[in-house]
């Protein structure tokens, strides 16, 4: 494709729907356009973009052909079961009906696992509603139906597919009306200024996994349209690698070990609550299953030489699981403890430091964050952290470093018209 029709093509795109070439690749988008082109006849690529130019179903096509629609249940599980915590104990407090929004929704394992997660926490189908909404009609339709194969299930955890789910031959399953029900569909584009107008404000928003395709100044019109949308006191989840993001935004950190959960910088003294519910003794809330922790990560050879002790993957496991349900100080025994038989765990180091960073102790944290970089350079959410903590202190410099090396680690995506 000649360099300025290249340029053209991939403009069009982020002007549409804020894809930032760079995220998924140029000849991604090269082999997109081609395809489409072919499709509609067209050998030349010059007469495609016209084409192109009046004819918006032809737009919504490609779109289709370059978003990347990658999604699960329980996505990243610490998020379900802080969203379970966070419901209830707005529940308690403030009743009525609770206003959650999905977006973007994919192909719906994650406004799914959004209902899911309610009714396993006790909230009643009638006292909440979700909202999804995503940019692809194609991944829409195939959310309204709620039939899913291996793929959307991942894990070991997956007890609740035998709870909601039907199967409805080879490998696949169909999600059950009551869980269907509260969730409603429609098509948008976050960065639409109009978009969901009328909506009254949600109080949960979950936004994930989508500002990584965008650029910084596409990721502040994201932000703003979030803020727009949330609840003065509302709760906004992202995606792992869209945390710093949200930092240097107005938002803060509800420091819910491994959950991404942020509110308004400015929110009355409610996050107060929401620290609360995490640090909180109490049994936690019939939730759906948490992620076990990340199995240990190997440490390169050139670092401490003695072999690692025989691992004990449980009690990082149990580590996991006491942070993310508030038990701070357990937490952080049990991952000394860890560390004492396997000094080589970058995964122990990081949960550590995700410690004493809720617990308010960023020099710690940091300190933790930069071992377990040590023990394993590529570890992404050691890299995010760290340069969370830098860039609150003003190490800009340092920060954005640790970012772009966090960036390159991210897995190679694959966008629909990948070959
Ligand atoms: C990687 S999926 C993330 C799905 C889900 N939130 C998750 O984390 O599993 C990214 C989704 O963003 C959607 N998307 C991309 N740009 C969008 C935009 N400007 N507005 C709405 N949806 C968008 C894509 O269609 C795709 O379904």
């Amino acid at each position: 494709m000649g360099s300025s029709l290249t340029v053209e093509f991939e403009a069009l795109l982020k002007r549409s729907f804020g894809l930032d070439a760079a995220s998924i690749g140029s000849s991604a988008i090269e082999r997109a356009v081609r395809q489409r082109a072919q499709r509609c006849g067209f050998d030349d690529l010059g007469l495609y973009w016209q084409h192109l130019q009046g004819a918006p179903a032809e737009l919504q096509e490609l779109i289709e052909a370059v978003v990347v629609p990658e999604t699960w249940f329980l996505r990243d599980r610490e998020s379900f079961a802080a969203l379970g915590q966070i419901a209830i104990e707005r529940q308690r407090r403030a009743g009525g009906v609770l206003r959650l929004l999905s977006l973007p929704c994919s192909t719906g394992e994650e406004p799914y696992s959004m209902a899911i997660t309610l009714l396993e926490a006790g909230v009643a189908a009638s006292q909440f509603t979700i909202d999804a909404v995503d940019i692809s009609s194609q991944s829409l339709a195939q959310a309204r139906r709620a039939e899913y194969g291996r793929n959307a299930f991942r894990g070991g955890e997956l007890a609740f597919r035998e709870r909601y789910f039907s199967a409805v031959g080879d490998e696949r399953w169909r999600l059950d009306d009551a869980v269907r029900r509260p969730v409603r569909y429609r098509q948008g584009n976050l960065l639409d200024a109009e978009l969901l107008q009328g909506e009254p404000p949600y109080d949960i928003v979950f936004c994930r996994n989508v500002l990584i395709y965008f650029d910084r100044a596409t990721q502040q019109r994201a932000l703003a349209a979030l803020e727009r949308l949330l609840a003065p006191e509302g709760v906004l989840f992202v995606g792992p690698s869209e945390t710093a993001l949200l930092l240097r935004h107005e938002f803060q950190s509800l420091k819910l070990p491994l959950a991404f959960a942020f509110r308004r910088a400015s929110a009355p003294a409610v996050a107060a609550a929401h620290v609360a519910v995490a640090r909180k003794k109490a049994a936690p809330p019939p939730a759906p299953p948490r992620r076990a922790a990340p199995a240990p990560r190997p440490a390169p050879a050139s670092r401490p030489s003695a072999p690692p002790p025989p691992a004990k993957p449980d009690a990082l496991a149990e580590a996991t699981r006491l942070a993310d349900s508030g038990q701070l100080d357990e937490a952080k025994r049990l991952c000394s403890e860890v560390l004492r038989t396997q000094p080589a765990s970058a995964d122990a180091q990081h949960l550590l430091g995700l410690i004493h960073d809720a617990q308010g102790d960023a020099a710690r944290a940091a300190d933790c964050y930069r071992k377990a970089l040590y023990l394993d350079p590529k570890h992404q959410e050691a890299l995010l952290h760290l340069a969370f903590l830098l860039e609150k202190r003003g190490e800009l410099g340092a920060a954005q470093r640790l970012q772009q090396r966090a960036g390159r680690l991210q897995p190679p995506r694959k966008p629909r018209a990948a070959s």
